[in-house]
């Protein structure tokens, strides 16, 4: 057997940046894994000498992958039974669910907790085969938060940090779980256990207090003979690359031409979501539906463009919820669009970060109200595409973004009459308020990037600062990401890290 190629860093995600897709001609092809956790954590690792643990879509064998912009591709095979348990079963029919405020009933079967440890052991193994002694390990989200607890049993030597991209529950939800303490355990075993907001940071602790009856505090917890930080690190996005992009003349072009293609309408709204319960999309298209019938909004003014790829298909809440959504956006073009002027412009198709940019720059209105969200990146991508200072974002309060950005036109979602009346204030409000809000968002994005989402996880998890430093003295875009300050400097203690609350 080959000898493993071992990385001082290591990012353990149950999706690898790429997956395979089956391209129109029938043959397999890779391209870009959907959703936020990628796009944050692509663009941070870009050139690092990094390795990266994961799966790469599919049931059965493991792939063997190419590096990707330099990073090792480490591949996790899962069977089909994994995958109905583990991802789609215990990862997205009770983890989920259950951690969006139980937006729709959470389900349990002790199946699917099998599969849970069996899954997070093996992505534990696979970690412990490639990362260097000594070296850093990174584990992301919900699906393996038990790998924490496996990894140290098996390496001891290594710096675990663990970080949620999802929210985390109040106790009375979490306290659902048959298998809670389990699952706090395994946190438990990274040294420094990061989430979006400082309020999931004291759920945290105050559920590490009452089911494991452990000392804890927001920003502290003792287990065994160690210490476990936790602490709150809103993730963000390339703010800088997202600009650049919306700034090319091509994308420009683009976006004037899309607004012809539109129509030439008075003005366009958009949503990009992964077609998720989560995402307040019925919610929303209920209160466009009611604006149009009460003629608030008239179809030839104003267009919807609704953009919602379809995600864990296979789940029946996520089926359904496609139906639901597809007959609706049916029912409000039959009745309020005409001949060759759609009320909803609909569209499932994954499209290229210009793309993306380009409708971004189009939009007047940015309409992004999930009923909870851990962050929201698509809320931060439109800030940072709008490098006209045009542009408002209607944004519902239960997305973890809302503490980041509260120039935003806030809104309830749940509150129906209020989404109505702050999709209304958006659409009506003057340029000069429209752009003196863009423009401090677009100071505290400009501020709060990826890197600097990096560089206070990462210095807080190493905080003496060799191996990141070792790290960042590469060619990569971790530099300037991770840098440490010299061991005069104290670190700065984890609950200081968080941006907004
Ligand atoms: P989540 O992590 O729940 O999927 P986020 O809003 O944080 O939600 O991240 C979604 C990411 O997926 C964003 O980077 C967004 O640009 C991308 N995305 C959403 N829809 C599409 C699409 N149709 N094509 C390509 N990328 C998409
Ligand atoms: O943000 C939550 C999350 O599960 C991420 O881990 C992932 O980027 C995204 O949603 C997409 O979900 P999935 O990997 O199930 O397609």
């Amino acid at each position: 057997m080959p000898e493993m190629r071992q990385s001082s860093l290591v990012v353990v995600a149950n999706r690898l940046p790429i997956d395979d897709s089956v391209a129109p001609d029938g043959a397999c092809e890779w391209r870009r894994s959907p959703g936020g956790l990628v796009g944050a954590l692509h663009p941070l690792l870009r050139h690092t000498p990094a390795t990266w643990v994961g799966w790469a879509g599919g049931a059965g064998s493991a792939p063997a992958l190419p590096d990707v912009d330099g990073v090792r591709m480490h591949t996790v095979a899962l069977s089909r039974d994994d995958l109905r348990d583990h991802y789609e079963g215990f990862s997205n029919a009770t983890l989920w669910p259950l951690y969006h405020d139980a937006v729709e009933q959470p389900q349990h079967h002790r199946r699917w907790w099998e599969a849970y440890q069996r899954v997070n052991q093996r992505f534990a193994e696979a970690t412990a085969e490639v990362a260097e002694q000594g070296g850093i390990v990174w584990v992301q989200d919900y699906h393996l938060q038990l790998v924490p607890g496996l990894l140290r049993a098996l390496r001891p030597d290594l710096r675990i940090g663990f970080f949620l991209h999802v929210p985390f529950p109040p106790p009375e939800l979490f306290m659902q779980l048959p298998r809670r303490a389990e699952l706090l355990r395994g946190m438990l075993g990274a040294d420094l256990v990061g989430f979006q907001r400082a309020q999931a940071a004291h759920n945290f602790a105050q559920l590490v207090t009452k089911v494991l009856e452990l000392p804890a505090t927001d920003r502290r917890i003792g287990i065994d003979d160690r210490v476990v930080r936790i602490g709150a690190f809103p993730v963000s996005i390339d703010t800088a690359e997202m600009a650049a992009l919306a700034a090319r003349p091509e994308v420009a072009a683009r976006a004037r031409r899309l607004r012809r293609d539109l129509g030439d309408p008075r003005q366009v709204i958009l949503s990009v979501d992964r077609m998720d319960y989560t995402k307040g999309i019925e919610q929303r298209l209920k209160a466009y539906s009611e604006l149009l019938a009460s003629g608030d909004v008239k179809v030839r003014d104003t267009v919807l463009v609704q953009v919602a790829m379809p995600s864990r298909e296979r789940v029946g809440q996520y089926q359904i919820l496609r139906e639901r959504i597809e007959r609706e956006v049916g029912r409000i073009n039959g009745e309020f669009g005409r001949v060759g002027e759609p009320a909803i412009h609909y569209l499932t198709q994954p499209f290229d970060r210009a793309e993306l940019a380009a409708l971004y720059r189009v939009a007047d209105v940015m309409a992004v109200t999930p009923l909870r969200d851990g962050m929201n990146l698509v809320a931060k991508e439109y800030v940072a595409a709008r490098v006209d200072g045009a542009g408002a974002l209607l944004l519902s309060e239960f997305a973890g973004t809302a503490a980041e950005l509260p120039e935003a036109y806030l809104v309830n979602p749940h509150d129906l009459e209020g989404l109505k009346q702050g999709l209304c204030a958006a659409l009506r409000a003057s340029p000069t308020d429209v752009g003196q809000r863009m423009r401090a968002m677009r100071a505290y994005l400009h501020q709060h990037d990826i890197r600097a989402w990096a560089r206070s996880y990462l210095s807080a998890l190493d905080e003496a600062g060799a191996l990141i430093n070792r790290l960042a003295s590469t060619d990569g875009t971790l530099d300037g990401a991770a840098r440490v300050p010299a061991p005069a400097t104290p670190a700065a203690s984890p609950a200081t890290h968080h941006a907004g609350g």
